[in-house]
C-alpha cells in the first residue's frame, strides 16, 4: 500500500472511533474508557509513523512550505498527545466535562486530518512520486506492525 493510502486508512479508523465516542452518553462509562484507550493506541502508532517516516521524507523532498507544514502538523500532534488526551484520561467518563473534552479532541483531530489530506498529501504525492510513496508505505507498515506488537505485549 502506498504511504498516503495507509495514512488515510488510519484516519478513517480514528474518525470512526471518535464518532462512536462522541455518541456515547455519560452512563456509558466502560465503553467510553475502552474507546479512549483505543484512540490513544491508534494515535500513538499513527503519529509515530508520520513523524519518523512520512514527515521527514516530505520535508526533505520540499522546501520552506513543506517544512512549515510538517512543523505545524507536529505541534498539533503534541497538543493532542500531551494536553487534550491526558486531560480526557484524567476526567471521569460519567461527567459532562468528559463529553466537552471529547468534542474538543474530535474537532482538533478532524481539523488536523483535513489539513493533511487536503494540503500535505497532494503536495507529497507531487513531490515524492509513486515509487517513493510505495517504498515509504512499506517502511511505515513495518514500523506500524512492530509498534502494535509492542502495545499488545504491554497490554497482555
Ligand atoms: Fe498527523
Ligand atoms: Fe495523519
Amino acid at each position: 500500500m502506498d504511504a498516503i493510502a495507509l495514512l488515510k486508512k488510519d484516519h478513517e479508523t480514528v474518525k470512526s472511533l471518535l464518532s462512536r465516542l462522541e455518541n456515547t452518553a455519560e452512563r456509558a462509562v466502560q465503553t467510553r474508557k475502552k474507546l479512549v484507550q483505543k484512540i490513544e493506541q491508534e494515535l500513538q502508532v499513527h503519529t509515530a509513523i508520520e513523524e519518523k517516516i512520512f514527515y521527514p521524507a516530505f520535508k526533505a523532498a520540499g522546501a520552506r512550505d513543506e517544512a512549515i507544514l510538517s512543523s505545524e502538523a507536529k505541534e498539533e500532534h503534541r497538543a493532542v498527545d500531551s494536553l487534550v488526551l491526558p486531560d480526557i484520561m484524567q476526567t471521569s467518563p460519567s461527567s459532562i466535562e468528559f463529553t466537552g473534552r471529547v468534542k474538543v479532541l474530535k474537532e482538533l483531530l478532524e481539523h488536523h486530518i483535513e489539513e493533511e489530506e487536503t494540503d500535505m498529501f497532494p503536495q507529497a504525492s507531487k513531490l515524492l512520486g509513486k515509487q517513493k510513496l510505495l517504498e515509504l508505505g512499506a517502511e511505515m507498515e513495518a514500523l506500524q506492525k512492530t509498534l502494535k506488537q509492542g502495545q499488545q505485549a504491554k497490554a497482555a
